[in-house]
């Protein structure tokens, strides 16, 4: 997979050294065509598990495996060029022990030539993160409301609310940095509390639904573009309505083939 390794790819110091700036553009891909368009844009993609939920319906990321992760991070990597890309361990994949995580850790980079791992955990997770980070792999963190957990929080719900809610984000956010994590993405997390740890913390923060004050922005692609649910998150805002594009012209296509319009002189062969 050396064949991934280019020099114009944006590397994980170059993210690092993003840290203030505000301006890290992040975004999710799970496909090839989709990593070629968000590969214009983005400093980094994230396969994120999230594709359990956005591609193969599922009612949460806990049914995602290491093998689906794997092929779309081939996938991406085969059509993003220039962005750092980062792939999701899923559900199951890192928990049980730091050996375990670099197991599917490694497998991941080998596999698909991504340059780093996202997991999703706080202080519970620092010993693993520091493991793989002393390894050789850059580990992205995700705290505040981690979907993985999801039975556990009774729900998708925002952390940081209440002052034991916001202590608990505080120090995850911190074991994670200490534990080597090169930048931590902030989910659901209320905007007092992702403020202050964009300050203090060293690593960049990437806020999704943790408000303008983090240091990039992350949004699942299709929630942006309108092609996920009709469930439209607080934090999600849409930059275009491709399903209604998509309902309009299958609705044409179909009428098409019933009124025998298409396929048209155009669409033929001709015998020679
Ligand atoms: O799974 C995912 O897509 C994510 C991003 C939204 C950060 O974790």
């Amino acid at each position: 997979m050396s064949s991934h390794v280019q020099a114009n790819r944006m590397s994980i110091p170059a993210i690092e050294q993003r840290k203030g700036a505000g301006t890290l553009v992040v975004l999710t891909a799970y496909s090839t065509p989709m990593a070629r368009w968000v590969d214009a844009v983005a400093d980094v993609i994230i396969v994120g598990d999230s594709l359990g939920m956005v591609l193969y319906g599922m009612p949460s990321t806990l049914g995602v495996t290491l093998d689906m992760m794997i092929a779309h991070g081939q996938a991406v990597m085969r059509g993003a060029q220039r962005a750092c890309v980062v792939v999701d361990l899923p559900f199951g994949s890192y928990q049980a022990s730091p050996e375990q995580a670099f197991t599917s850790a490694s497998r991941v980079l080998r596999e698909t030539g991504a340059q780093g791992v996202k997991l999703e955990g706080g202080e519970e997770m620092a010993e693993t993160v520091a493991f793989l980070v002393r390894r050789g792999i850059p580990v992205m963190a995700h705290v505040g409301l981690m979907p993985q957990q999801v039975n556990s929080l009774g729900g998708f719900k925002a952390q940081g609310r209440d002052e034991s809610s916001a202590a608990k984000v505080r120090r995850d956010a911190l074991a994670m940095q200490a534990a080597g994590a090169f930048s931590i993405v902030l989910e659901g997390i209320a905007e007092p509390v992702a403020r202050q740890l964009s300050e203090a913390l060293r690593v960049p923060t990437i806020g999704i639904g943790a408000s303008a004050a983090c240091d990039g922005q992350v949004l699942v692609t299709e929630d942006l573009l309108g092609l996920f649910s009709d469930y439209q998150p607080r934090f999600v805002k849409r930059f275009a309505d491709l399903q209604g594009q998509i309902v309009q012209a299958l609705d044409s296509y179909a009428q098409a083939v019933r009124d025998g319009s298409f396929p048209a002189a155009q669409h033929c062969f001709k015998a020679h």
